[in-house]
């Protein structure tokens, strides 16, 4: 009997087999053992014009959908839209049956799932993540939302944003990581890793040299190539090195005179032949100018069509075939677009392993494991400013005024297309503005509460802060005060550094009445802060998630030990920015204006570098409730390779993690090429027992030593005497290696 069952078993695994030989006989993209070129090839072979047009487009908006003449959108689309489209999905490019191509279902999801009306896990804002300097915090957070993501349906991640944050004031800084390249490039890798480790596509966005928000679909922006390879462009460089994004979403602006969906040194030159990108390159929603310089130039996959789309529909069946048959468009480059699109699906595992679609109401996500990710998450970087006097941690206290913030229902979130609707909903659901690029969004977690039950024998009360003298009084009360001050940001519009409404005044003014007052700032970037010198404590908190409050109350009351780092510069003055004015600030969107970055590559810290500012805080900086030494600094040439390595020891008397910086300095700047005194090269965060030491090397990336020498494309380290400093932020560098580097020049174009 046993024996009759296993044959059956294996005749019916035989019978299987043999199914599966044929199917990949005659379909050879399903052959797992072939590599994602062979696949995405002899699947573009087996298609059909129409199928190949079916994939250049990624639609919006069913109802919108619905309403195009047929000769746009073939009805056979429409009801394909209508019949899948997931609600709240950013875009959706309809599969191919017949060829066994799933559809690409793509959603916003740099912090969390965007899906509309459905509640998901928030992670800290991308911006605070970075401040962990440390690329496993985002790749658990990657992980956890690609598995949000995959029980939503989804299969393509509008993720990955890595722009410097060249403009401190720029609305979108806190969906990227920071003002340094390699911070950048290496944090915004982690988020990617994560996501693609779980079978999922991710774009990385939003490429390139997208700064400002003011104006961000007409703005052009006037940038030298070396400048660029050497900042901007470094951050995607690195980044996709690090994780091989398959996508990549091309902005809005121009540069240097050319749109960036249709920039031919961008998408071309840069991103496909230097960098051998093998993925596709997507519009972001709204950004594409054109059909044939848009597909000669570099652009793949037009999205947002027709909702977001106002120029016209010029990747539509009908004006493609035309730019074919007037040959605008070669078809060899339609088959290169429709096998760069199929290519990551098969890269990443997301054709093989693909998410069950369109069961999104029947959804079973485990919220409360995944907020465990997300507070971990701000528990690593949540960065403390300033603690005189070891205010903090705050123990035995009898008393706590909690003031300002909305601090009694929940911690701030950022505006606009990476907003998720917190588990629990909004906390705050009052405040304007209620639509695009709101609404604003408290996540459902009570500082207030948290402090309370972090410090149950104290008396813990609240003041709104609306009435400066209602909350003067409470602080007056009480032992220690914490205000929360908050700055919105979001995308489409860019901030000031000031704060607003009366927060200033009131941090002042409990200051004056209460000297234990503490500061939790939750904001997109960096602010101002007038009354830094009359508070005693500061903790920067971002935009800090799900569990923003009870990793603040944690870090407040030592439960945690801080070990954030700041990843972008705080200006002590707006006379310390690089430029006065974001031109086309405060105006609607549509007005053509221009900038010159006349700083180059020399963003945030190195920008205080060639000036000689003191910023009111550095990059890198951020404190511990211990202490650690920087030693043994080492600093080897080989080959012309740099290798650096350093220990850290906890000084203190409690376990904490501290980060490792390395930065390098050229003894002659002027015959180094760079465009600043120092750049970091390398970091490393260590979790260390009290007295404990650990040591570690790393490598070097000679981009970051090189300069980018337009004439020939290369990459050229000058010879000569380099500084190597180790130490804990951008200013606090107190141990230091000489170094001789010798000359070298190398090609920029990657090996295969
Ligand atoms: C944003 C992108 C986003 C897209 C889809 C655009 O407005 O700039 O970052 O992915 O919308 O929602």
């Amino acid at each position: 009997m046993m024996k009759q069952t296993t044959l059956a078993v294996l005749l019916a695994c035989a019978a299987l087999g043999a199914q599966a030989q044929a199917q990949t006989q005659d379909r050879p993209w399903f052959d797992k053992s072939k590599s994602a070129d062979e696949r995405a090839r002899a699947a573009v072979a087996a298609m059909t014009l129409d199928e190949k047009l079916l994939l250049i487009v990624s639609y919006t908006g069913k109802e919108d959908v619905r309403k195009e003449s047929d000769d746009i959108v073939p009805p056979s689309v429409k009801a394909d839209v209508a019949a899948h489209e997931i609600k709240g999905s950013a875009g959706y490019v309809p599969g191919i049956a017949r060829l066994g191509i799933p559809a690409q279902w793509q959603n916003d999801a740099s912090i969390g799932v965007r899906v509309s009306g459905m509640e998901r896990t928030a992670l800290p804002s991308s911006l605070a993540t970075a401040a962990s300097f440390d690329p496993a915090v985002p790749e658990a957070g990657g992980r956890m939302i690609a598995d949000e993501a995959r029980a939503s349906g989804f299969n393509t991640f509008l993720a990955g944003g890595a722009n410097l944050a060249r403009e401190p004031r720029n609305g979108r800084n806190f969906e990227y990581t920071g003002e340094d390249p390699l911070l950048a490039g290496r944090m915004t890798a982690g988020l990617v890793n994560g996501i693609q480790s779980r079978h999922m596509v991710s774009t990385m966005k939003h490429y390139a040299v997208n700064d400002q928000e003011s104006q961000r679909t007409t703005v052009d922006v006037t940038i030298s190539p070396a400048a660029m390879r050497q900042s901007d462009l470094l951050a995607f460089e690195i980044l996709n090195d690090l994780a091989r994004p398959g996508s990549v979403m091309c902005s809005y602006n121009l540069v240097n005179g050319r749109w960036a969906c249709e920039n031919e040194y961008l998408l071309n030159k840069t991103l496909k032949q230097d960098w051998k990108f093998k993925g596709y390159v997507m519009a972001d929603w709204g950004a594409v100018h054109s059909t044939g310089d848009a597909a000669n130039y570099g652009l793949d996959q037009f999205t947002g069509y027709p909702c977001c789309n106002h120029h016209g529909p010029f990747y539509s069946a009908k004006h493609f075939k035309k730019a074919l048959a007037d040959g605008d468009v070669a078809m060899r480059r339609l088959d290169d677009m429709a096998q760069r699109i199929l290519w990551p699906l098969f890269q990443t595992g997301a054709f093989d392993d693909p998410p069950p679609v369109g069961k999104i109401d029947k959804v079973k996500i485990n919220f409360s494991a995944n907020a465990a990710v997300s507070q971990k998450a701000a528990e690593e970087s949540l960065v403390l400013l300033k603690n005189e006097k070891n205010l903090l941690p705050l123990a035995n206290v009898k008393s706590v005024a909690v003031i300002g913030g909305h601090a009694d229902k929940g911690v701030l979130a950022g505006g606009g297309s990476s907003g998720v609707t917190p588990v629990g909903g909004n906390a705050v659901p009052d405040i304007e503005p209620k639509k695009w690029p709101g609404p604003v969004v408290y996540m459902p977690s009570s500082p207030l509460a948290a402090l309370k039950a972090e410090l149950p024998k104290a008396k813990v009360a609240y003041a709104s802060g609306a009435d400066i003298e209602v909350a003067v009084a409470l602080a007056k009360q009480s032992e220690v005060a914490v205000v929360f001050v908050a700055q919105w940001l979001g995308e489409g519009f860019d901030g000031r550094l000031e704060l607003e409404g009366n927060q200033d005044a009131l941090v002042s003014a409990v200051a004056r009445a209460n000297p234990k007052t503490v500061v939790v700032v939750e904001s997109g970037g960096a602010i101002l802060m007038p009354w830094l010198d009359q508070v005693p404590a500061v903790l920067e908190a971002f935009y800090p998630g799900i569990r923003g409050a009870q990793a603040i109350a944690r870090i407040l009351t030592g439960k945690v030990n801080p070990s954030g780092h700041l990843p972008i510069s705080f200006p002590a003055s707006n006379a310390q920015l690089a430029h006065a004015e974001i031109p086309g600030f405060g105006k609607p969107d549509g007005i053509p204006v221009h900038i010159t970055y006349h700083e180059g590559a020399a963003i945030g810290y190195k920008w205080y570098d060639v000036k000689g500012y003191k910023p009111l805080f550095a990059f890198g900086h951020g404190l511990s409730y211990t202490n650690f030494a920087v030693l043994d600094p080492k600093a080897d040439v080989a080959k012309g390779s740099l290798t650096v390595g350093a220990a850290l020891r906890n000084t203190g008397k409690l376990a904490g993690k501290g980060v490792v910086q390395v930065y390098v300095a050229p003894a002659d700047l002027k015959a180094s090429g760079w465009e600043a005194p120092k750049r970091l090269v390398a970091f490393q965060k260590l979790d260390l027992q009290p007295g404990a030491g650990n040591a570690f090397t790393q490598a070097v990336d000679p981009r970051l030593l090189a300069t980018y020498e337009v004439a020939d494309n290369s990459w050229r380290v000058r010879a000569g005497t380099y500084r190597v400093l180790f130490g804990q932020a951008a200013d606090d560098l107190p141990v230091s290696v000489d170094v001789t580097l010798p000359d070298m020049t190398w090609s920029a174009v990657h090996k295969d």
